[in-house]
């Protein structure tokens, strides 16, 4: 049977993760998956700093990759391989995790393989929950948003995506708008529970238009613009008016996913089922709306678990021993990439 041990490492935003994965036959099981969020750091400048992001995670990464060992009860000298994001993302962040895996790959004498980000989200369904290709997968986070069908390990389609913001980005900066914390998307989450999601008119952009491209800036503006209307009008925001702004900003982002989900899964064939991946799939409302798409579409809905969903190195090591197993290998001369799509 086949058995291989790999390492993956992921630095390309704002989390430092380490994971140790092994393939036991069909099956890949995470023998540790630990990740240090760097969310204190940047919380007070209102965003991902990259330098300090850069910083954190050069040197975080070595203690990670201790941890990731020591949880998984692995020894470096059992690594077979090390997998490691060289993109897309923050360029300081993905040099610090290329430059720390050569350096395991080489001292070790073993494979390295470089994993693209979007890979290790978009394979993750097959990790967690053994799915079959094709599949159509959407990637919802704070930096992404797209639609993907899923041929393969290496067969990516993308079917359209945000043309502007990304959801998470959305919720963030709604929630800075109305003064809640962030990250925004658990906090505006939180609100719109005791909301009323019909009492303020807010646009669902790009709906209309045929294709699965979406745009989230707009929706964004236009909460602002409810606010200040507010503001101007009654001097400041309520609770209840923050509670229904949230929901109707809520209720919005999940009529143009669910309405564009609708849309990409038609006229794909036969798919095995439709997946989601990212921070915003987390998002107990949107998740309850694509369930019932793919319902509809008559296809079973996969969402991962959401330390699973976020960034981690699990899913970087998972894609990357996907790659291995089709004969990849990169060298000392693999670099980091800030954009690369799939
Ligand atoms: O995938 P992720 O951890 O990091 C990347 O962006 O790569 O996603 C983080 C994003 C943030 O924008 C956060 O506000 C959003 O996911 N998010 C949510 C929820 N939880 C996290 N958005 C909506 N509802 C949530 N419950
Ligand atoms: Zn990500």
């Amino acid at each position: 049977p086949r058995s291989l041990t790999i390492l993956g490492l992921e630095s390309s935003c704002d989390d430092t993760g380490a994971a140790v994965l092994r393939r036991e036959g069909d099956k890949a099981v995470i023998l540790s998956n630990v990740v240090a969020s760097q969310t204190d750091l940047h919380a007070a400048f209102g965003g991902v700093v990259p330098e300090i992001a850069a910083r954190a995670h050069a040197e975080k990464l070595d203690i990670m990759v201790e941890q990731a060992l020591a949880e998984a009860g692995v020894a470096l000298c059992e690594i077979d391989a090390v997998a490691v994001t060289a993109g897309p993302g923050l360029i300081g962040g993905v040099l610090s995790g290329v430059m720390a895996a050569k350096g395991l790959a080489m001292g070790l004498g073993k494979p390295l393989v470089g994993v693209n980000h979007l890979a290790g989200h978009a394979l993750t369904p097959v990790l967690t929950d053994g799915m079959r290709f094709p599949y159509l997968m959407l990637l919802v986070s704070g930096g992404h948003c797209q639609f993907l069908r899923v041929d393969g390990p290496q067969d990516f389609r993308r079917l359209g995506g945000t043309i502007d913001d990304a959801p998470g980005e959305a919720f963030d900066k709604v929630a800075r708008l109305l003064g809640l914390p962030q990250p925004g998307g658990p906090a505006v989450e939180g609100a719109a529970r005791a909301g009323d999601p019909a009492r303020f008119d807010l646009p669902r952009p790009l709906m209309d238009r045929p294709g699965c491209d979406m745009s989230f800036s707009g929706l964004k503006t236009a909460v602002l613009r409810v606010r200040d209307d507010l503001v101007a009008a009654q001097g400041g925001l309520s609770e209840q008016d923050r509670a229904d702004l949230c929901a109707g900003f809520q209720a919005a982002v999940a009529d143009v996913l669910a309405g564009k989900s609708a849309r990409a899964l038609e006229g794909q064939g036969a798919l095995t089922g439709f997946a989601v991946a990212g921070g915003v799939a987390a998002n107990a409302s949107l998740r309850a709306r694509l369930d019932a798409v793919a319902a509809a579409a008559g296809l079973p809905f996969v969402a991962p678990p959401l330390a699973l969903c976020t960034d981690n190195a699990a899913m970087i090591a998972f894609a990357g021993l996907l790659l291995h197993e089709a004969g990849a290998r990169d060298d000392l001369t693999l670099s980091a990439r800030p954009r690369w799509p799939l």
